[in-house]
């Protein structure tokens, strides 16, 4: 740690190169053993199926330096399942569960330096990610794939850090019922890019998607997933085959009921009906828990806790999740890798 001239508590969520990633290419039906590789660049066909047709996907976790001195990553198995799932949905090929979690290692340890001290606040965020590759032209799956990891060192993801940022209520959908809501894929996030710019330019940190049916229900805050502490204490987030179910988000039900005691539910929650909860948040693994300060729908604008302060329940939840990040609180069995 210490030769990369990095400033620690600055970072923002913005690429950096780093040295090393991993490839690996997928051909006549198999993975090869996939290598680190200096080069951030890809030569890949024109034709390939990733630039025209979207048949890639991607998944985000981070690695953490204990007080100790030692590289943590949290829950990379998880993101290997959903990375597959994704990859299923896509006709692409699956990664073993092995394959992924040992690139995501090869990638932290050949990036070490690159991974920000205990106590800065900032940690190293692996990007594994998929794309189909070689000349085809159809609509059709690719004959070929790429298995890539690369790490940034990077802050906060919403400026500020655990500080409530503001939101507003897309006019567009994010994804549709049975569609690829549910699966982490780059058409996903293409189609967040306007609706987030307009929230932007309307003042607000990013936009919240409501259910594309019936536009009644809260599905995700940006890039995020949306959770509400209820006045009697109890976690509550919505439920829906349209969200992308974040690691955190199902970290923190077991942080909720767990560690703090609390009741946890997944169930409908009504844009209508923000009156019942005093605490509300955006979770994610880059934005780990972003207090919502107020929502803007329909021209009001709903205050949950403060606009400036963070709420105490969200808090304890924000400090126990980071603790077991960070070793400091004794993580569920097989959390840690
Ligand atoms: C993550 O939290 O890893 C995300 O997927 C958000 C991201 C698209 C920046």
């Amino acid at each position: 740690m210490g030769s990369v001239n990095i400033d620690w508590k600055n970072l923002r969520f913005e690429y950096i190169k780093t040295d090393y990633r991993y490839v690996s290419r997928y051909k006549d039906g198999s993975w090869d053993e996939g290598k680190l590789v200096e080069d951030n660049k890809l030569c890949i066909s024109e034709a390939s199926t990733a630039l025209h047709y979207g048949q890639q996907c991607f998944e985000g976790l981070k690695a953490y330096h204990t007080k100790e001195g030692k590289i943590q990553l949290f829950r990379p198995d998880e993101n290997a399942k959903r990375m597959n799932k994704s990859l299923k949905r896509l006709l692409m090929p699956e990664i073993p569960e092995e394959k992924f979690i040992d690139a995501c290692m090869q990638v932290v340890k050949a990036n070490e330096e690159y991974v920000p001290p205990y106590g800065s606040g900032a940690t190293l965020y692996l990007r594994p990610f998929a794309i189909g590759v070689g000349d085809n032209v159809g609509v059709k799956p690719a004959p070929e794939y790429l298995f890539c990891v690369f790490c940034v060192p990077v802050g906060p993801y919403f400026k500020g850090g655990l500080k409530p940022v503001n939101f507003t209520v897309a006019e567009h959908d994010r994804a549709a019922p049975k569609g690829t809501g549910g699966v982490k894929v780059g058409g996903n996030y293409a189609a967040s890019l306007l609706p987030h710019e307009i929230a932007v330019e309307k003042g607000y940190a990013d936009c919240i998607y409501l259910d594309p049916s019936t536009h009644t229900k809260i599905e995700e805050v940006g890039a995020a997933n949306f959770f509400g502490i209820t006045k009697d204490d109890k976690f509550i987030t919505p439920k829906s085959e349209s969200i992308l179910p974040s690691i955190t988000k199902y970290s923190l039900m077991h942080v909720a009921k767990e560690y703090l005691g609390m009741e946890v539910e997944e169930r409908d929650v009504y844009i209508d009906k923000l009156d019942e909860f005093k605490e509300a948040g955006a979770c994610g693994t880059a934005a780990v828990i972003t207090p919502i300060g107020g929502i803007e729908y329909n021209g009001d604008f709903h205050v949950f806790y403060s606009e400036e302060e963070v709420g105490p329940v969200t808090r304890k939840l924000y400090d126990t999740l980071t603790g077991i990040q960070f070793g400091d609180v004794e993580a569920p069995k097989g959390w840690i890798k």
